[in-house]
């Protein structure tokens, strides 16, 4: 249970005051035309590019770039966290915040998170057992890291922890949820069995989840916990809240793919590392990882799958803006093997033999090709188009100019080559673009004319369906349906494709008649459904993209009755696009 401020009563604080007070309370102001002017409190500067705005009730620097309101101010100015601020106002206006007793319902889920890891820890390190020599001898790992990464043991049997928890007074929803136990046909059974266990720790430092590594060959190598209410995989990266630590000494983090990478490499005192939940890197993560370094390394295991995942995440990460580079183990099949074989020199030796992701790129495409023949040129130049495509100039020019002396081939020509395929490849819109103002229907749309021209009920439904805002987009989908809707309150329901078909630009006209005409449905009532739930899936994806970016920067600012709120918010979409995945078969 967290105690905080009802949000009426901080709302009110937020209308009294004034950001002028605020800010003049701390430095000195002067007035300047409509706003006030100093020197920044949060650089060092001596021409004053500091303006607060009554207006506006804002400050920005022009130097540095900072802004915010009357409470960004106070939290940055006195190093507060939100609360802080909130109450230091309060303090100096005399004003009275109104406590809630505030019920943040995943408290529950970190409690008995935390509560599992105890118990597995207590299991690994009260009396021998198969985990604990597996970690020692087989894995070679310190009783300091064992500590460290609070690694602990689920033992065999089929209900060790639901007992000890049952006893600690969880239910089972909750542990169910958690994926700590499984339910199949009222039975209830632990889920981690005869595994190691690897707490996931935020960066706030909360047990989030777990990753199960199995002792025996029985069913998957890894269990991870299950998405749930406080465990996003895309939004959370393994041991980040160790890494951190390192990166005042480093300024760029190395990625690897799993657990036992990150903990092998710590051991040997490289610890600005981190790994993704059992998941590919996302855009999230991508997010994420620019916050904390200016520079990323992947190091993959040498086989084909962590080749294609490096080849990927060098995307990811590039559009995040992150800058990053790759490397492979030429050692043993992960960076773990690597570190035990060749230590922390040779670890870092290799480190600095990374390649950019950009020259990754193109090597990797070379794979497979035979650069030598005419035709293997030919075709690396058109595979290569779509990496130069996200490059700038500079870099394409760069990157043009090693290719051809790799082939010995004119770059100029191979700036052209890639230029052109760059174009041929964006003269196909993208799927956002079709969706605005164009008069290129989706084929969603045209389904679903097709459906309303078969039988006219279906207007009403889509109409009325709470996805139509997803299903429909297009301007000439709209105008149609515009038509249609006319015509349909006329004529009590029936509706008369020809006049319809009068109504509209000719050329439009011919389109509709090829929809009609040509466009193939059999089981309208399954159609349509297919249809809605489609366009309402990826609606509800890219809200639930929308919201886990706010919930980063929720948790991170520490604003947990935020948080609690768009939590909330995000399980509903989620349980929602589970419901239409179901329904999808997906
Ligand atoms: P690895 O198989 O490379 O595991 O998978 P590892 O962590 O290096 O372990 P060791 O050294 O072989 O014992 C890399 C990561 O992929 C996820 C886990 O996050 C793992 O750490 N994974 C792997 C799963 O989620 N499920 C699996 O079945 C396998
Ligand atoms: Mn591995």
């Amino acid at each position: 249970m967290a105690t905080s401020y009802s949000h009426e009563s901080i709302e009110r604080l937020k209308e009294q005051i004034d950001i002028v007070e605020v800010v003049a309370n701390a430095i000195s102001l002067k007035k300047t035309g409509a706003n006030y002017k100093a020197c920044c409190p949060f650089h060092g500067e001596k021409t004053p590019s500091f303006v607060v705005s009554p207006d506006k009730q804002i400050f920005k620097c022009f130097g540095c770039g900072v802004s915010g309101d009357a409470i960004e101010f106070v939290r940055k100015f006195y190093n507060l966290d939100f609360v802080e601020a909130i109450e230091k106002i309060a303090k100096d206006q005399g004003f009275t915040l109104e406590r809630t007793k505030y019920d943040d319902s995943r408290d529950v889920y970190y409690r008995a998170n935390k509560d599992a890891a105890r118990y597995f820890v207590r299991s690994l390190l009260s009396k021998p057992n198969v985990a604990m020599d597996y970690l020692l001898e087989k894995r070679k790992l310190s009783h300091e890291m064992i500590t460290k990464f609070g690694i602990g043991y689920a033992d065999e049997k089929w209900s060790s922890l639901y007992n000890h928890m049952k006893a600690l007074g969880y239910g089972d929803e909750t542990l169910a949820e958690l994926g700590l136990i499984s339910i199949k046909g009222g039975k209830k059974y632990d889920r981690f069995r005869n595994r190691v266990m690897f707490p996931i720790i935020s960066t706030s430092g909360k047990v989030i989840g777990f990753g199960g590594r199995a002792l025996d060959d029985d069913g998957a190598k890894y269990i991870n916990s299950p998405e749930n209410p406080i465990f996003h995989k895309s939004n959370n990266l393994f041991a980040l809240n160790f890494a951190r630590e390192y990166l005042r000494k480093e300024d760029y983090l190395i990625v690897v793919e799993g657990y036992m990478d990150v903990i092998g490499l710590f051991q040997y005192g490289v610890g600005n590392v981190t790994a993704t939940l059992g998941t590919a890197l996302t855009e999230n993560h991508g997010k994420i990882l620019k916050r904390y370094a200016k520079k990323v390394i992947l190091s993959y295991d040498a086989d084909e799958a962590g080749r294609k995942a490096a080849y990927k995440g060098v995307d990811i990460l590039r559009s995040a803006g992150v800058e990053v580079s790759v490397l492979h183990v030429d050692d043993g099949k992960d960076p773990d093997e690597y570190v035990k074989l060749h230590g922390k020199e040779g670890f870092l030796k290799l480190l600095s033999k990374s390649v950019s992701g950009t020259d990754y790129q193109l090597r990797h495409i070379a794979r497979g090709i035979d650069l030598q023949t005419d035709e293997g040129k030919i075709r690396y130049i058109r595979d290569i188009a779509p990496v130069f495509e996200k490059l700038s100039p500079v870099e394409r020019e760069v990157y043009a100019q090693k290719v051809g002396r790799g082939l010995k081939l004119d770059y100029n020509n191979i700036l052209s080559q890639v230029g052109k395929e760059r174009t041929d490849h964006r003269e196909r819109p993208t799927r956002r673009e079709e969706n605005v103002a164009s008069r290129e229907m989706t084929a969603t749309e045209k389904v679903l004319l097709k459906i309303i021209f078969m039988d006219s009920s279906y207007f009403v439904k889509l109409r009325e369906h709470r996805f139509a805002d997803s299903a429909i987009k297009t301007d000439l989908a709209k105008e149609i349906l515009n038509l249609i809707q006319g015509e349909f309150s006329e004529s009590d329901g029936f509706i008369d494709e020809k006049k319809i078909k009068d109504a509209m630009d000719p050329a439009d006209g011919v389109k509709l008649d090829n929809i009609i005409k040509g466009v193939p449905v059999v089981d309208v009532e399954q159609t349509f459904r297919d249809c809605m739930r489609t366009s309402g899936l990826a609606e509800l994806l890219e809200q639930e993209k929308r919201l886990l970016d706010v919930i980063a920067i929720a948790d991170e600012e520490e604003q947990s009755q935020e948080g609690e709120k768009l939590q909330l918010k995000l399980m509903d979409v989620q349980k929602e696009i589970k419901k239409l995945r179901g329904g999808l078969g997906l």
